[in-house]
């Protein structure tokens, strides 16, 4: 079953002058569960603004959007607030982990929101959670007392939690060295092969994008199709793709 739709999606914002301004135009996708799908393209190509409305914070402005059996633009946002809640998980570069709570408090948080579970309940929850992403040590550590690759643990373990069908990781190696940056990237696949869930990655990076296996690039708001190997080839082909675009990914 299809997890998103999306059709001649586009996505317009007015800038304070009252000039609007076209930031997606005409966006084609469907991915269906356990797709891995990548996204790439330059600074401010699009990839957080489609990323926001694949996961319902969000909404198109043209087109028409199906995400987990839903028209989105039909919605109220309670709706889709629940959706989100049940179906979504994210990954973010910046981790954006609660600062002054426990890895434990963070990786409940998303529990408290679904209701039907005790206290203890949700603890054991998050501990296994935890565990599952190797960090069943460090329980009680504060995200400012753990390294990046270990915050992007326990925002991997808040964010899978709730078993989401969806996951949406926006640049989460952005932040980390490659080899944790892989390692992060492995653990999110191993979670989502086995709850089967669908896993959309924006990322520079060719070689985490190379791990999917539906290859996208959104080139100033338009989505395409994109051959990995040739872009392989173009990053690191010329001096001056590596010099002249910072995000290391053919324009
Ligand atoms: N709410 C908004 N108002 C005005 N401009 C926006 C808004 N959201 C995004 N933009 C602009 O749209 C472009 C795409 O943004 P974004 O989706 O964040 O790009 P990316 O994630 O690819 O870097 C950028 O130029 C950004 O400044
Ligand atoms: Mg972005």
């Amino acid at each position: 079953m299809s997890l998103v739709m999306a059709h001649g999606v586009g996505r317009t914002v007015e800038l304070p002058d009252g000039t609007p301004l076209e930031i997606l135009t005409d966006v084609d996708l469907e991915i269906a569960e356990g797709d891995r799908v990548s996204i790439v393209g330059r600074s401010g190509s699009g990839k957080s603004t489609l990323l926001n409305l694949l996961g319902l914070l969000d909404l198109p402005t043209s087109g028409e959007l199906h995400c987990l059996g839903v028209d989105v633009r039909r919605t109220r946002s309670g709706t889709r607030d629940r959706l989100r809640g049940d179906g979504i998980g994210f990954v973010f570069q910046q981790f954006n982990l609660l600062p002054g709570r426990t890895a434990l408090e963070n990786v409940q948080t998303p529990l408290l929101y679904s209701g039907g579970r005790s206290f203890w309940q949700r603890e054991r929850i998050a501990r296994e959670m935890l565990d599952r992403v190797g960090l069943g040590a460090r329980v009680d550590a504060k995200p400012e007392r753990l390294s990046g690759g270990e915050q992007q643990r326990v925002a991997i373990a808040r964010a899978l939690v709730r078993r989401p069908r969806l996951i949406l990781a926006d640049e989460p190696t952005g932040a980390l060295d490659l080899e944790t940056g892989a390692e992060v990237m492995a653990l999110i696949e191993s979670v989502a092969d086995e709850t089967g869930a669908a896993l959309v990655t924006i990322t520079h990076d060719p070689s985490i994008a190379a791990r999917s296996t539906r290859h996208f690039q959104l080139t100033a708001g338009r989505l395409e199709t994109r051959d990995p190997d040739a872009a392989a080839t173009a990053v690191t082909s010329g001096p001056t793709s590596g010099s002249a675009n910072a995000d290391g990914v053919a324009a």
